[in-house]
């Protein structure tokens, strides 16, 4: 079972473009680590590049203590599952299944057994002799995860292998993949977009953006404490409220987040008064999930925001509140592209252009755009609240929302954490 050390390793494709930059991670041997991170942003190369299928620019691999820029794939001994299976269409599952061990010339008999075994594991025992065509999607991404443990790599890589699959499917494979890549304790590097499926799978999740990590650490950590703004917008399902208060520090007496027509109080004994306090006369960003904002009573005390409730939606198992606040929001902050640099500022209106051309007097005038000073302040967006199994208020009505202090998360404007996180 491997270890997998990445060391500053960067991937420039042909053209210039720079899909990884100077990425440096660690795999534990027999550690089931998930890169997450939005499509396009170097998820693929990397696994590749560990794989041995993309040449490393720059930087060093080291798979179990040896430096392997310059292996070759099979010298690896890592075995991969791509989102499309790729299996061999002219062979049976039984034959897909035992080929890498017929390669090995493994004892028939003792492979016939394993077969057998496997496809129990993986409840396709009754496909065993159909060929991949006549499978369905989740079947055959079976067979290709059969195929990969077959081989007894030291290394798993798995890109987005359930990714073609529905929501049901997934859930279910999700789990096996779990228990069967532990149980085998064969080190195991997953590649996915679906932050449920990251943090429910994952011993630790890499995050990344744009081709750099942004963080990395258990699921609870990365959840509970991100490092940068980006992994906390990423990690959430619904959308995280981040604020942009200006701080202040009245006669020294506690740190005031000034939102305008509203504010939050840091008392000096708060952990985090006095990394924040270094912002005064300054704006830092302000995260809130949904679920750290409650809904309370008139009379309530506490650090607290005032809203009209815009728009109750239901989601089934909760209801969500969107306030009209105030507030003065900003968009999660990105790292700057260089890779993007030329190309960038006049996409979008060429994109409305191309529709308008396509469908004349269809499409409706591009969408405004938007004004902000140069720290984007002059945004305002609603404030969503969780609010549980029952809607509590009413549309039109005026509520008043609890904020508990402790799950603010504090981000400075380039969106890097004001106080470290706690690891
Ligand atoms: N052979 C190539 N030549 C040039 N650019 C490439 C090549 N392969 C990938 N890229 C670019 O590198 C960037 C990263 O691609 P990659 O496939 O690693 O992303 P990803 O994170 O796996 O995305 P997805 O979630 O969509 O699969 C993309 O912008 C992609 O267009
Ligand atoms: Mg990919």
């Amino acid at each position: 079972m491997s270890t997998v050390v990445l060391d500053k390793v960067s991937k420039v494709y042909p053209g210039g473009f720079l899909a990884v930059d100077r990425l440096s991670l660690r795999a534990e041997k027999g550690e089931l680590l998930v890169l997450l991170g939005p499509s396009g942003c170097g998820k693929s190369t990397l696994l590749r590049m560990i794989a041995g299928l993309e040449e490393i620019t720059s930087g060093d691999l080291w798979l179990d203590g040896e430096l392997a820029n310059h292996l070759a794939p099979r010298e690896r001994d890592v075995a991969m599952v791509f989102q499309n299976g790729a299996l061999y269409p002219h062979r049976t599952v039984r034959g897909n299944l035992s080929f890498p061990l017929e390669i090995a010339k493994a004892d028939p008999l003792l492979v016939k057994e394993r077969v057998v075994e496997l496809a129990k594991a993986l409840h396709i025992e009754e496909t065993l002799d159909r060929r991949p065509g006549t499978l369905s999607g989740g079947q055959q991404q079976r067979v290709a995860m059969g195929r990969a443990i077959m081989r007894q790599p030291s290394l798993f890589l798995m890109d987005e292998p359930l990714s073609n699959l529905d929501a049901g499917m997934r859930t279910e494979l999700r789990m096996e993949i779990s228990q069967l890549v532990r149980a085998l304790g064969v080190t195991t590097i997953y590649v996915t977009h679906d932050q449920v499926e990251a943090l429910t799978l994952a011993d630790r999740v890499a995050i990344m953006n744009r081709g750099v990590l942004q963080d990395i650490g258990t699921p609870a950590q990365v959840y509970n404490d991100p490092a940068t703004a980006f992994t906390a917008a990423f990690l959430n399902s619904q959308q995280l409220n981040l604020l942009s208060p200006e701080v202040r520090t009245p006669q020294n007496e506690y740190v005031l987040l000034d939102f305008g027509m509203q504010r939050l109080i840091l008392p000096w004994s708060d952990p985090r008064a006095y990394a924040v306090s270094k912002y005064t006369g300054g704006h830092i960003i302000v995260g809130i999930r949904p679920d750290g904002l409650k809904p309370v009573p008139e009379s309530y005390e506490g650090p607290s925001f005032y809203g009209r409730v815009r728009t109750l939606e239901y989601h089934g198992h909760e209801w969500m509140a969107y306030l009209e606040a105030g507030l003065p929001a900003v968009p999660v902050p990105q790292p700057p592209d260089p890779r993007h640099a030329a190309a960038n500022g006049h996409a979008g209106k060429g994109a409305w252009k191309f529709m308008r051309r396509l469908f004349p007097g269809r499409t409706a005038e591009p969408p405004p755009e938007q004004h902000s000073d140069s720290q984007g302040l002059h945004r305002r967006a609603d404030l969503i609240v969780r609010l549980g199994s029952q809607p509590v208020w009413r549309v039109g009505e005026n509520a008043k929302v609890g904020v508990d202090l402790s799950r603010l998360l504090l981000f400075t404007m380039d969106g890097s954490r004001v106080d470290p996180p706690r690891r």
